[in-house]
């Protein structure tokens, strides 16, 4: 039986995120549905989930000191990270301890903060087709790693997201390029890498895995259509539900993820990404949260991935089910400031099937998410041409000038807006 307290009440019952990025923010949001308690962590202030938590902190969630002081402090019963750096070690000890419920667990949050942990559970225990690999902390380990999986490879630092770091590598000096590519951008000193070979797939997904309690207690896993996602610079653009799929290229999918999430436990949602030719899945890698190729539930299912996320953590029933087809586009900060405001959301919203998420970062770079579009249709297509359409109406202005307000003409002009995408045909 699930029992839910009132917040800010003794019998409260506490979730403490540990990150607070757009995604916590919805997570965040869902909780507080429940009336949940939400303490929400992050490394700058006025973050996202920041926003809209009961209350807030500012520290190095890297620091296993300063991890360990927020959750002694606050005594949540659910830990949920939010992101992939964290000291996982110490999350190992509080799981330990009994102090709080880590999720999905203390182990799968550490095996996937670092690519070699969860390649090698996948491959090499779990025997899931992956792409050929090898791990290198040097560039002659990088040379001799290239040249046993083969060019082109993909070369990526082994503790990275969103494409930071990572580079395709065509010859022997694109490999010298990609070392340094990875050193530059990488959180550690001398990174170690991954050199994977290049898949030539046809399309990638995200299938969004669901491990919840069943009525007898017993840990279920639930699949939400797959997603259908165009990357950029190892950065997601847009987004789509469903993705059209052979039956078989789907029941391999599911079936490795199944396998995948099942050894890394507990409950909770995870990003199980894949690379699809015909009936052929290769395994990519495995988050173990709300991934943001999924924002595009928040229109096209019954449970958003955040919703579902938050029910098979409090031990809740979930439903994976669409409703229609929908579609994500990403809007971009295109500047490098603080304090944007957001123009023309009225005409935005005009398109028809359309929803905005516009996340309160409090500073803009020019390649980060500061907003997200939703659309959605009844054929994916137009869920993704309304989305594209809405992301590329708003514009992204500087503080101080004004559509609106600006007597001169001239100042109407904002810095910059988000430029529409061409939107390629759905292979
Ligand atoms: N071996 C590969 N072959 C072909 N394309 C690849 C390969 N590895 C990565 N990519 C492309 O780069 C994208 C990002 O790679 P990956 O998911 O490993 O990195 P990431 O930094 O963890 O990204 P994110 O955190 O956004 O999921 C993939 O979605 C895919 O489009
Ligand atoms: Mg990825």
């Amino acid at each position: 039986m699930t029992v839910l307290g009132t917040p800010l009440t003794r019998d409260a019952t506490r979730l403490l995120l540990l990150g607070s990025g757009e995604l916590g923010k919805e997570v965040a949001i869902e909780a507080q549905r429940l009336g949940v308690e939400v303490i929400a962590v992050d490394r700058y202030k006025d973050a996202p989930a920041h926003q809209v938590a009961h209350r807030s902190y500012v520290i190095d969630m890297r620091d296993p000191k300063a991890v360990r002081d927020v959750i002694t402090r606050e005594r949540p019963d659910f830990v949920v990270p939010e992101l992939e750096a964290i000291a996982t070690e110490t999350l190992m000890e509080i799981e330990n301890e009994g102090l709080a419920e880590v999720i999905p667990t203390a182990r799968g949050a550490f095996l996937t903060m670092n690519r070699e942990g969860i390649r090698r559970l996948a491959a090499e225990e779990l025997k899931i087709p992956t792409s050929r690999y090898a791990f290198a902390g040097s560039l002659e380990e990088l040379q001799d790693a290239a040249a046993m999986v083969g060019f082109p490879c993909v070369v990526k630092p082994v503790m990275s997201s969103s494409g930071k770091g990572q580079s395709v590598a065509t010859d022997e000096a694109g490999l010298v390029a990609a070392w340094h590519e990875a050193q530059k951008k990488s959180r550690v000193k001398l990174a170690r890498v991954i050199v994977e070979s290049f898949i030539e797939f046809q399309y990638e997904i995200t299938l969004l895995t669901v491990r919840a309690a069943g009525p007898e207690g017993a840990i279920e896993t639930h699949f939400c259509e797959p997603i259908g996602h165009r990357q950029e610079r190892g950065d997601y653009v847009e987004s789509w539900q469903p993705q059209p799929m052979s039956e078989k290229a789907l029941y391999r999918a599911r079936e490795m993820a199944e396998k995948v999430t099942a050894a890394l436990g507990g409950r909770g949602i995870f990003g199980c990404e894949f690379f699809v030719n015909e009936d052929q899945v290769w395994f990519s890698e495995v988050s173990p949260r709300p991934h943001d190729t999924g924002l595009v539930t928040l229109a096209s299912q019954y449970q958003s991935e955040f919703e579902l996320h938050v029910r098979a953590i409090l031990g809740l029933p979930v439903s994976t089910e669409l409703i229609r087809p929908g579609a994500s586009a990403v809007i971009y900060g295109n500047q490098d400031t603080t304090g944007v405001r957001f123009g023309a959301v009225d005409q935005a919203l005009r398109v028809p099937g359309t929803k905005l998420r516009l996340f309160g970062k409090p500073e803009s770079f020019v390649r980060r998410r500061m907003g997200v579009a939703l659309g959605v249709a009844s054929d994916i297509d137009t869920a993704r041409r309304r989305a594209q359409e809405c992301a590329g109406l708003v514009q992204v202005l500087a503080p101080g000038l004004s559509l609106e307000t600006d007597a001169d003409p001239e100042a109407e002009v904002p810095v910059s807006a988000s430029r529409p995408v061409r939107v390629p045909d759905v292979t």
